[in-house]
């Protein structure tokens, strides 16, 4: 058998972050992000500005992935790119990025799906790390995502449930928004949350499938609470800001923590993980830890560089893939709507 190492650069630019990843044998040697800051004025991600700003960030984030790594672009054995799900310009950037060079370098070509690689994170191979054994329940919790998926091996998922409206992170962001803070706003309710009592006010939770979820009435629930009090008190929210953060906060994990005891219940699946953007959260990440304790579950929560857009997920992907010798053809093309069951 050979020995000789394995190096898989990975490409992520499905939304508004560009990222390059140099894995050797599933281990990350470096895992590079550039932000876009341009859409914070916008209360969201704007598709134009996002593939321009991929277009001048790609070049030097790939060069700084290698060099960090200490490796050339000889060393690298394929190169891994995010096919889709996501926009679509941003998708064209990486997608044809990747094919150039991996074509320079007749190197084979692997395409990823950007939700499939979010749960393969848990792959990665870190120092003192847990990797998920089969079957496990991951929860994927993003931007544009949410859904309870069933994993049996590294590529045969099946969605149990999942959003029949906006999904988490967007419940994040809305709310944020109604109070008047820039996108993305869940990070920042995370953070002021942690100063609130998340007893403080009360949302009604949604009534849905056991395994579905739902936001759009949480959302608007929350637009009307906050405009009813703002018309009693105009400083509403700057005097109360940490309490309906943490509120707001409080009731999105515990509808998250419910889906969650319900697929286990009906799967008797306790391996449970976490994946996606909003796996980020303090207070989830809190949650699941205590159920390892009160409901013997094994939890698996990603680092936290590897919860939110990386590419350090695509090329832990695309290793697992080029294993199994599944190389993509030149003629591939970037999928805007790419279910997580799909290849
Ligand atoms: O996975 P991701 O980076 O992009 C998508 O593929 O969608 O997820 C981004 C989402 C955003 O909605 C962002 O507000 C949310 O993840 N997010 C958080 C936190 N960090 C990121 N939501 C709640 N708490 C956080 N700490
Ligand atoms: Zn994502």
């Amino acid at each position: 058998m050979s020995t000789q190492k394995i190096y898989i650069l990975g490409i992520e630019s499905s939304c508004d972050d560009t990222s390059a990843s140099v894995i050797c044998d599933g281990k990350v040697l470096s895992n590079i992000v550039a932000n876009q800051e341009v859409h914070a004025k916008y209360g969201g991600v704007v598709p134009e500005l996002a593939s321009r700003a991929h277009q001048q960030n790609i070049v030097p984030v790939v060069q700084q992935a290698i060099e960090q790594a200490g490796i050339t672009k000889k060393d690298l054995s394929a190169v891994a790119f995010t096919r889709g799900p996501g926009l679509m310009g941003s998708l064209l950037v990486g997608t044809s990025f990747a094919k150039s060079l991996a074509l320079g370098l007749n190197i084979p070509l692997i395409d990823v799906n950007h939700m499939q690689a979010h749960i393969l994170a848990h792959f990665i191979k870190e120092e003192n790390g847990k990797i998920p054994p089969f079957p496990f329940i991951c929860l994927t919790i993003s931007g544009g995502h949410t859904q309870i998926v069933k994993i049996t091996d590294h590529f045969d998922m099946e969605v149990l449930g999942e959003t029949i409206d906006d999904a988490v992170g967007e419940a994040f962001d809305k709310s944020a928004k109604i109070l008047g803070l820039p996108y993305p706003g869940g990070p920042l309710i995370d953070k002021y949350a942690q100063q609130g009592n998340p007893k403080a006010f009360k949302f009604s939770k949604p009534k849905v499938g056991n395994l579905e979820f739902s936001f759009s009435g949480l959302k608007t629930g929350i637009l009307y609470f906050i405009q009813r009090n703002v018309k009693e008190n105009p400083n509403f929210i700057k005097e109360n800001l940490y309490d309906i953060c943490a509120s707001i906060q409080h009731t999105i994990i515990e509808i998250l923590m419910d889906k969650i005891k319900n697929a286990v219940k009906h799967t008797e699946i306790k391996h449970i993980a976490i994946a996606g953007g909003v796996s980020a959260n303090s207070e989830i990440r809190k949650r699941l830890q205590m159920a390892e304790k009160h409901w013997g579950w094994t939890t698996y929560i990603p680092k936290f560089e590897y919860t939110t857009d990386n590419a350090a997920m695509i090329a832990i992907s695309g290793y697992l893939k080029y294993l199994k010798n599944e190389y993509s053809d030149v003629s591939v093309t970037a999928k805007a709507r790419l279910k997580v069951t799909e290849l």
